[in-house]
């Protein structure tokens, strides 16, 4: 029961991930702002042609950040925590500026050129 509990716990303290299922044309993905929800700072891009999924996370001042969602120590796809991305095979952490806080991983994530405007995101693959 208690580990129950706990796994309760930690699930009831996440924020719902906001996935978005996007088109790729020319390269490109358009993320309209409006797929930010309020209360929930990133945008999960999923496309069956990408091999990971991408994070597009939104900080203050109308600034944009994209991270391939691809652990850098060997290839593994990387979870979303509260606080940035966790890798589950060996335990590499990154923040939520693509940082790695927590080796085995020593390079920092994938961060795609964005083209924003009043309306959208372009990401630049
Ligand atoms: S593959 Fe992610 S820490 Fe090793």
């Amino acid at each position: 029961m208690i580990g129950v509990s706990i796994i309760m716990n930690s699930l009831e303290s996440c924020s719902p991930l906001n996935y978005y299922e996007s088109s790729i044309e020319q390269g490109k993905i358009i993320v309209p702002i409006s797929k930010f929800i309020e209360g929930n700072n990133m945008v999960l891009i999923k496309n069956e042609k990408l091999e990971y999924d991408i994070a597009l996370i939104s900080y203050p001042n109308q600034q944009f950040k994209a991270f391939e969602l691809k652990c850098t120590h060997q290839a593994n796809s990387l979870v979303v925590t509260k606080t940035g991305f966790y890798c589950n095979l060996h335990g590499s952490s990154y923040n939520l500026n693509g940082k790695v806080i927590n080796n085995p991983a020593t390079t920092n994530l994938k961060e795609y050129i964005l083209t924003t405007n009043s309306e959208s995101i372009t990401i630049n693959l």
